[in-house]
């Protein structure tokens, strides 16, 4: 399986997605504050797998501290988590897992265990949210092959896939899904400018599995849809509010629109820790906005000129009427989502309370 991050020792190790597909290059962090800017200059993105890394990036912090107290470590380990919550605003994945992180430390502390012990189990939580993103997003992959049709001519936008999470990927993932059940399935990858996932990440991952792909400019989806060439699509989310509108790579919201026009269904794939039920609504997500060199420069070259004004937002947000449903590793939610995220999470903490899973 592709290595989208690993823990070895004492770093970090990461493909630095920026490169690819020209080279495949892993960037080694050897501190918290490398993981963190890992994840804000997108050597690392993709909302589970930024989680990942924020986790990994504080056990790494505190596995080199010098403390001798739990007090002292306390303090580092809340100014980590600080510096980890800081580098992407957007993808709850982040501060879910952030969380996690608290609530292991919490519960080691009060239970008054040493540095080592808390470092220990700090790894193993680490860890535990990595492996539990690639048994999500495969578990995705089971329930989303079962919606796609049997001759699949999908479309996606953005990566989703093994890069943007600890391995398989999420709306990849389905596309993976289906092809292990058999399925007849071509993508279309739209390029997603202005950072490229599509063209460079999406395109690599599934040429690399031999499944048939075509990369499209964002402006061609409509044009391509009109042709009666598509009758799937397929994204990943960075944030679902808790009335079902989803959050994800900038131009989504557009593909959810011409597929609306079109009569194909649009399907979000994303595991729980996506969900954001604190936010009522996708009024209330915090949109990125990144650097304007991104817009007005491609692979270094300048294409608009000084002076210009850029708007660079990294996401957008589908408003929950255009979603036909969101594939969970718990099964697929369907409308009307208020209701359906609800029970989905009060089933989930039953579920806890009665000894069985983990979930932050
Ligand atoms: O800015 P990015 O590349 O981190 O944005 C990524 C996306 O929008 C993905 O679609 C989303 O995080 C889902 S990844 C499984």
């Amino acid at each position: 399986m592709l290595p989208t991050i690993a823990r070895e020792d004492d770093t970090v190790v990461m493909i630095d997605q920026r490169k690819l597909p020209a080279e495949e290059v892993y960037v080694r962090c050897k501190t918290a504050a490398e993981v963190a800017r890992a994840i804000r200059t997108m050597v690392i993105r993709g909302a589970p797998a930024i989680g990942v890394a924020a986790a990994m990036g504080i056990a790494l912090g505190i596995r080199k501290s010098k403390s001798t107290g739990t007090q002292k470590l306390a303090a580092e380990f809340y100014r980590i988590c600080e510096q980890m919550a800081a580098t992407r605003p957007t993808a709850v994945n982040l501060f879910w897992a952030i969380d996690r992180m608290k609530r292991v430390f919490a519960a080691a502390a009060k239970a008054g265990h040493s540095v080592d012990q808390i470092k220990d189990a700090l790894d193993r939580e680490a860890q535990a949210i990595h492996d539990e993103d690639v048994a999500s997003c495969r578990a995705m992959g089971a329930f989303g092959a079962e919606v796609v049709p049997a001759d699949a001519r999908i479309l996606t936008h953005c990566n989703a896939g093994a890069l943007a999470t600890a391995g398989y990927g999420t709306a990849l993932g389905v596309i993976r899904g289906a092809v292990e059940a058999g399925k007849q399935v071509v993508v279309f990858a739209d390029e997603t400018r202005p950072f490229l996932q599509g063209a460079r990440l999406t395109a690599w991952e599934l040429v690399r599995d031999g499944i048939a792909t075509t990369v499209i400019t964002d402006n061609m989806a409509g044009a391509l849809m009109h042709q009666g060439r598509v009758n799937f699509v397929v994204v990943g989310a960075d944030r679902i509010a808790a009335n079902g509108d989803t959050a994800n790579k900038i131009g989504t919201y557009g593909v959810a629109v011409l597929a609306r026009e079109h009569g194909i269904p649009f399907y979000v794939a994303a595991p729980l820790s996506t969900i954001d039920l604190n936010t009522p609504d996708g009024s209330r997500i915090p949109i990125e906005e990144r650097n304007a060199k991104e817009v007005t420069h491609v692979a270094g070259t300048q294409l608009a000129p000084e002076g210009a004004s850029i708007w660079n937002p990294a996401f957008d947000v589908t408003p929950h009427h255009l979603i036909a449903g969101i594939i969970t590793e718990k099964g697929i939610i369907r409308p009307p989502y208020a209701e359906s995220l609800k029970r989905l999470f009060e089933a989930e903490l039953a579920l806890q309370h009665g000894g069985h899973g983990h979930r932050g």
